[in-house]
C-alpha cells in the first residue's frame, strides 16, 4: 500500500482532533483512501504541547516554514488559522508541489481566488471541507452530490458559537457575555470571537459556498454582514411569541442582478426543521432544480467533527493518487475487511 506523509501545521482544538481520529480508525481511514495515511511532522510554536499530544513517534518542530517543503512530505494540513503566516506557508506550500488541506476559511474567502490560481498553476490540490459547517461534508454535496443541478439558494446556520449563544440565551436565560465565554472554552469560538459575533465567520462560510454553487470567484467582500450583537433577550421571546426563531442565516440566491450573498439574523418559522438546529449545530439548506431542497445538519464546529472533515479531504487527495479503484466502493471495502477478519 502506498503512503500519503502529511505535515501537520498547528496542533490545537482541531489539529489534535486529527491526530487523534487518524490514530485510532487509521486501518479503516487507510483501506478506504487506498493509501496508508501517516503524520510525519507536526509544527507547532508551543512545541511542548504539542509533543505531549503526539508522543513521541512524531517529530515536532517550531518552524512550520521547514515543513512544507521537505521531501518527506506529500500533504500540508493547514491547521493554524488567519491570514498572515498561514497565508504565507500555504502558497510555499503550494510552490512546493504539495497538496494542501485546510480549514481556514477567512484565508479563503479573502485570498481565495489568488490560492485556487496558484494551486491550478501547479497542478495541486486545496481542499477545504472543514472550512465550512465544520464536519458536514456541504462542500462535497455541492461538488459532486449536486453537480447536476442548477442552484438557486444556499441559506445555513453556519456558525456555531452564534447559533450556541441564541440557544442559550432563550434556554436558559443566560447573558450574551456568559454564553460566549462558554463557547470560548468549549472550543467552539475563533481566536477573534468578533468574527462569530459580527456574522464575519458565517460570511467567510457562505462565500465559499455560494462559489461553489453558482460557479463564481469567492466573493466576500460584497457580502452584506450583520451579527447578533444588537440582539436581545426580548427579542428572542417577541420572535418565539410569534411563532418564529432567530437564526443567523448565511443566504447565498440567485437574483436578478446576479447572485446575493448576506448574513444576518433572520426569522425562522418555528415549523420548519432549521429552526429547530440548536446548540453548536449547524445547518444548511439548498434548493437545486432537479432535487429541490435538501437540507444537511450536523456539528459545525469542535475538534473531532472538524477533523472529520480535514481527514475526508485527505482520503479524497488519495484516492486521486491512483488507489485501487475499489476503494471507491464501499461495499468491496466492507467485504475485504470481514473476510481479512475472518481469515484471522
Ligand atoms: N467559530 C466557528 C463556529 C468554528 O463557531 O462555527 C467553526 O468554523
Amino acid at each position: 500500500m502506498n503512503r500519503i506523509r502529511v505535515g501537520l501545521l498547528g496542533i490545537g482544538t482541531v489539529g489534535a482532533g486529527t491526530f487523534t481520529v487518524l490514530k485510532r480508525n487509521q486501518e479503516e481511514i487507510s483501506r478506504r483512501a487506498g493509501h496508508e495515511i501517516t503524520i510525519t511532522v507536526v509544527a507547532d510554536l508551543d512545541t511542548n504541547r504539542a509533543r505531549s499530544i503526539v508522543g513521541d513517534d512524531v517529530e515536532v518542530v517550531a518552524d512550520a516554514q521547514q515543513v512544507v517543503t521537505r521531501d518527506d512530505v506529500d500533504v500540508v494540513i493547514e491547521l493554524i488559522g488567519g491570514y498572515g503566516i498561514a497565508k504565507t506557508l500555504v502558497l510555499a506550500a503550494i510552490e512546493a508541489g504539495k497538496h494542501v488541506v485546510t480549514a481556514n476559511k477567512a484565508l479563503l474567502a479573502v485570498h481565495g481566488t489568488e490560492i485556487f490560481a496558484a494551486a491550478a498553476r501547479k497542478g495541486v490540490i486545496v481542499a477545504y471541507e472543514a472550512a465550512v459547517a465544520g464536519g458536514i461534508p456541504i462542500i462535497k454535496a455541492l461538488r459532486e452530490g449536486l453537480v447536476a443541478n442548477r442552484i438557486d439558494w444556499v441559506a445555513g446556520i453556519v456558525n456555531g458559537t452564534t447559533n450556541f449563544i441564541l440557544s442559550e440565551m432563550r434556554d436558559k436565560g443566560l447573558d450574551f457575555g456568559t454564553v460566549l465565554k462558554e463557547a470560548q472554552r468549549l472550543g467552539y469560538a475563533e481566536a477573534d470571537p468578533t468574527f462569530d459575533i459580527e456574522g464575519i465567520d458565517a460570511a467567510h462560510k457562505t462565500a465559499l459556498m455560494s462559489a461553489i454553487a453558482f460557479g463564481i470567484p469567492v466573493q466576500f467582500d460584497k457580502a452584506h454582514i450583520e451579527g447578533i450583537t444588537k440582539l436581545e433577550r426580548i427579542d428572542i421571546q417577541y420572535a418565539e411569541q410569534l411563532g418564529y426563531r432567530i437564526k443567523l442565516l448565511g443566504i447565498a440566491k440567485r437574483a436578478d442582478k446576479g447572485i446575493e450573498l448576506r448574513v444576518h439574523p433572520s426569522l425562522v418559522p418555528t415549523r420548519r426543521l432549521i429552526a429547530s438546529v440548536e446548540g453548536a449545530m449547524n445547518a444548511v439548506v439548498v434548493h437545486g432544480d432537479a432535487l429541490g431542497t435538501t437540507l444537511y445538519y450536523g456539528a459545525g464546529a469542535g475538534s473531532e467533527p472538524t477533523a472529520s472533515a480535514v481527514i475526508a479531504d485527505l482520503v479524497d487527495i488519495a484516492r486521486l493518487q491512483g488507489a485501487d479503484p475499489a476503494h471507491y466502493t464501499p461495499v468491496l471495502g466492507f467485504q475485504s475487511a470481514s473476510l481479512n477478519a475472518a481469515q484471522n
